[in-house]
């Protein structure tokens, strides 16, 4: 039996213009949630994306991924009338304002790799009518929002095209995106003026910045969390090498203490953003950026530098060996360039046996969290999510993220 879809009544104000928009990338993990927020702001939305399996999901009122409030939002903005889904861009035409989310990966040699972004926005080119919007959201190199204007002038194309970076944290989406501030810009005053207007009318608060100067902006937001970790987990290495326990310290040094507020906990910085985007900002400044390099070294090294230790403490190669937890960050299902992969890597090379768990993450590889408190000699939390707090295990669980307080190697 198909189980009927909640309907959950959306009480949020209606924007005074609603417009069609597209949002090409709109499965995706900004393009989606952004996407909800707009319908049910009252704008007519087509979330465009070439993943056809994902939108059938979407189309039948079903998240792809977790999303904090997308599960009931979902099925409200279908029943509107107001959402739709397209594999093609033909349905630009029929759009006021297109905006573009897909994903702006780095290549194998960490520079950004534009070529599939440049053939989405030939592709856009092609297919969009004068007087239209083009908002880029997606997470892009310093300078492609400026490039484009040129081509569109250079093209004669009627259209305005301005840089409006997104800030979500993964999963907190839907309440971040009608709190935090957009950083807007644009390649012309109009451009500008309504892609303002466009956040302005969703009640957020509106940051007029130049197109270069909101493309470093998202960069060094995530540039700058990046780091953060990194000086979070040295800490953390430097403190295991003197058997001290680093988070006692990091409660003692915070504590009533105001000048530490910004102190990250130490702990697998992953996720297909933080690294990328610190990449691309290296890449922009010809490579060097030290200390984006730097957190770069101690992040990944984090993983290797667990193994060394426990390696210290315990015959690995007669050991089986359980990771807690293989999404990039707690309660969350995305497990892009999650460090806990590399962790079971590192591992594999050592150990008698490594076995993964993960509510969230489904693969046919993993055992469940029962098994893996019954079959491993040792366990290792690789993502902080809720139902481990309350883990009973009289084994040795090694916590660098200090959401269990008191396991320790
Ligand atoms: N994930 C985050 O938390 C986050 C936060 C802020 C900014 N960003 C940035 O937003 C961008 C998107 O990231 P994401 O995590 O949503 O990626 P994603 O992979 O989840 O989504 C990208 C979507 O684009 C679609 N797509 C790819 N090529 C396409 C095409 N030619 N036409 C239409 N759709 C196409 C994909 O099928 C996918 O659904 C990146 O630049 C990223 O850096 C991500």
């Amino acid at each position: 039996m198909i189980e009927p879809i909640p309907n959950p009544k959306s009480e949020k104000p209606q924007v005074q213009c609603p417009f069609n928009v597209a949002v090409i990338g709109g499965a995706g993990h900004v393009g989606l949630p952004f996407g909800l927020v707009l319908c049910d702001f009252g704008h007519r939305v087509t979330l465009v994306d070439t993943n056809a399996a994902q939108l059938e999901r979407i189309c039948q009122g079903n998240m792809p991924f977790e999303e904090r409030g997308a599960d009931s939002l979902l099925p409200c903005c279908l029943e509107s009338g107001r959402l739709h889904c397209a594999t093609g861009m033909n349905v630009l035409s029929d759009q006021e304002i297109v905006i573009v989310t897909i994903g702006t990966p780095v290549d194998e040699y960490l520079d950004p790799s534009l070529r599939a972004f440049d053939q989405v926005l030939e592709q856009i080119f092609n297919h969009c009518r004068p007087g239209q919007l083009l908002i880029v959201r997606s997470t892009v190199f310093p300078g492609v929002t400026e490039r484009l204007g040129r081509i569109v002038k250079e093209r004669g194309l009627d259209i305005d095209v301005s840089y409006c970076p997104e800030r979500i944290a993964q999963g907190l989406a839907l309440e971040e995106l009608t709190h935090l501030p957009q950083l807007v810009s644009g390649c012309t005053t109009q451009a500008l003026e309504r892609a303002t207007e466009f956040f302005a009318d969703l009640g957020l608060e509106t940051i007029p910045l130049s197109t270069v100067e909101a493309e470093l902006g998202k960069l060094y937001t995530n540039s700058y969390r990046y780091i953060n970790f990194a000086i979070s987990n040295q800490f953390y290495m430097l403190a295991q090498r003197y058997d001290a326990d680093f988070d006692r310290i990091y409660r003692a040094i915070t504590h009533n203490y105001k000048r530490m507020n910004g102190f990250a906990k130490a702990g697998f910085a992953g996720g297909p953003c933080l690294l990328k985007d610190t990449m691309q900002l290296a890449s922009f400044n010809h490579n060097l950026l030290t200390l984006g390099q730097t957190a770069m070294e101690v992040n990944e090294g984090l993983p290797g530098f667990l193994v060394e230790r426990l390696k210290q403490h315990h015959d690995l190669t007669t050991a089986t060996v359980g990771i807690l937890g293989m999404a990039f960050k707690g309660n969350c299902d995305d497990p892009r360039s999650s460090l806990s992969y590399k962790l079971r890597k590192v591992l594999t090379l050592d150990c008698r046996r490594v076995i993964c768990t993960d509510p969230f993450v489904h693969n046919p590889d993993f055992v469940s969290v029962e098994t893996m408190l019954t079959e491993a000699d040792i366990l290792i939390l690789g993502a902080c999510h809720d139902e481990y707090r309350e883990l009973q295990t009289d084994k040795p669980l090694i916590d660098v993220f200090g959401f269990l307080p008191g396991k320790q190697p």
